[in-house]
């Protein structure tokens, strides 16, 4: 073995170079494809439904996984949702034992959503927005999940879109692409701005479409909320939403407030297409003081 060591320095190095790499790789592979632990959960927390009623209207939960036909009201699933090269049919989310998440315990559904990281050790495609949803507070989640829980099970089985290698490089996108904590309020702002940022960046995933990708498509954090591009069109532009006021775009935090509240009814038409009118849809079902908040951040951000 030693001789044989000396006689191919070379390729003992490129040996040893590719194992350690290997090691590392499958090292964080595993760190990064570990759920978290039932013990991150607040023992003590009652879950209020309509908190996770809010959060499940900001988070525009319905509108991918909108049911077809009798379900439509209902997270069901199984509708086209177009992404960058292809389409994929979000799952079914409602109670239903055998075909929605009705047999997932709470800790599940924060693995969800603040890893992207499925009960059997599956990692989502990021076109369900957890990179968002991770800015969530947990006591948040936990009342979005009972939420969930409470609405009738519609039996539905949505197929999964096959896509293995891509699922294990993803672990290594989510390791960047994922929030290093949840939100925490900025001092010195107004309680009511603080609001309104949570629901921006969490919920309310708005950055996901108004911030700029870089090319292996991470958020571009230095131009926050700068304009984007669409995930559906990836040739069509998603506006700013900096400097809304100082641009013209609104008058001020009452006038964005009721651009988001009523759309095109009020003829803000800048609001209604391409995505947005779902949203704006979405936001309008909002209490208004949340949507107050939303755009008082919002005018905020020059
Ligand atoms: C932009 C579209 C989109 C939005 C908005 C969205 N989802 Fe999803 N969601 C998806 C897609 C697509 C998948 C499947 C990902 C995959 O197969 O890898 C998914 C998967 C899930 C799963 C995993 C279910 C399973 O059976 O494994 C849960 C739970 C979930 N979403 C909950 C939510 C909740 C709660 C909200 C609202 C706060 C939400 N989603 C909003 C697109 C979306
Ligand atoms: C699915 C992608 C998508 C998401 C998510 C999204 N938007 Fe938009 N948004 C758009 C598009 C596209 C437009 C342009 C619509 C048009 O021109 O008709 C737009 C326009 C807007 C405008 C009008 C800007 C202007 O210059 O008048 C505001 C305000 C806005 N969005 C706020 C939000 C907020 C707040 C959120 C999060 C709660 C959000 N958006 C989430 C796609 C998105």
């Amino acid at each position: 073995m030693h001789r044989h060591m000396t006689r191919h320095p070379v390729l003992w190095s490129v040996v040893t170079v590719l194992l350690l790499g290997a090691m590392v790789t499958a090292g964080f592979y595993m760190k990064f494809s570990t759920p978290l632990p039932e013990s991150i959960l607040p023992t003590d927390h009652r879950p209020d439904l309509e908190n996770g009623r809010v959060m499940y209207i900001a988070g525009g939960c319905i509108s991918c996984h909108r049911g077809r036909g009798a379900a439509v009201e209902w997270p069901a699933g199984g509708r086209p949702l177009k992404i960058p090269g292809g389409t994929l049919a979000p799952p079914n989310i409602t109670p239903d034992p055998e075909t929605g998440i009705g047999k997932w315990r709470p800790i599940d559904f924060v693995n969800a959503m603040k890893r992207g990281l499925g009960p059997g050790g599956i990692h989502y495609i990021p076109a369900f927005p957890y990179t968002s949803y991770a800015w969530m507070r947990t006591e948040d989640l936990l009342d979005l999940f009972a939420y969930l829980q409470s609405l009738p099970p519609v039996n539905n089985r949505v197929e999964r879109k096959p896509f293995t290698l891509g699922r294990l490089a993803l672990a290594f996108w989510k390791w960047m692409a994922l929030p290093p904590r949840e939100f925490r309020p900025v001092p010195g702002r107004s309680e009511s701005w603080n609001r309104g940022a949570y629901l921006v960046l969490g919920p309310g995933h708005c950055a996901e479409c108004h911030t700029p990708r870089n090319t292996i498509m991470l958020l571009n954090r230095s131009r926050w909320l700068a304009g984007g591009r669409h995930p559906a069109e990836p040739k069509a532009s998603v506006p700013s939403l900096r400097g809304l006021v100082r641009r013209g775009r609104y008058k001020d935090a009452e006038d964005l407030y009721n651009a988001l509240k009523y759309g095109e009814a009020m003829g803000y038409e800048d609001l209604s297409s391409g995505g947005m009118g779902e949203v704006q849809e979405n936001l309008s079902r909002l209490p208004d003081a949340d949507l107050k908040a939303i755009a008082e951040y919002l005018v905020s951000l020059e």
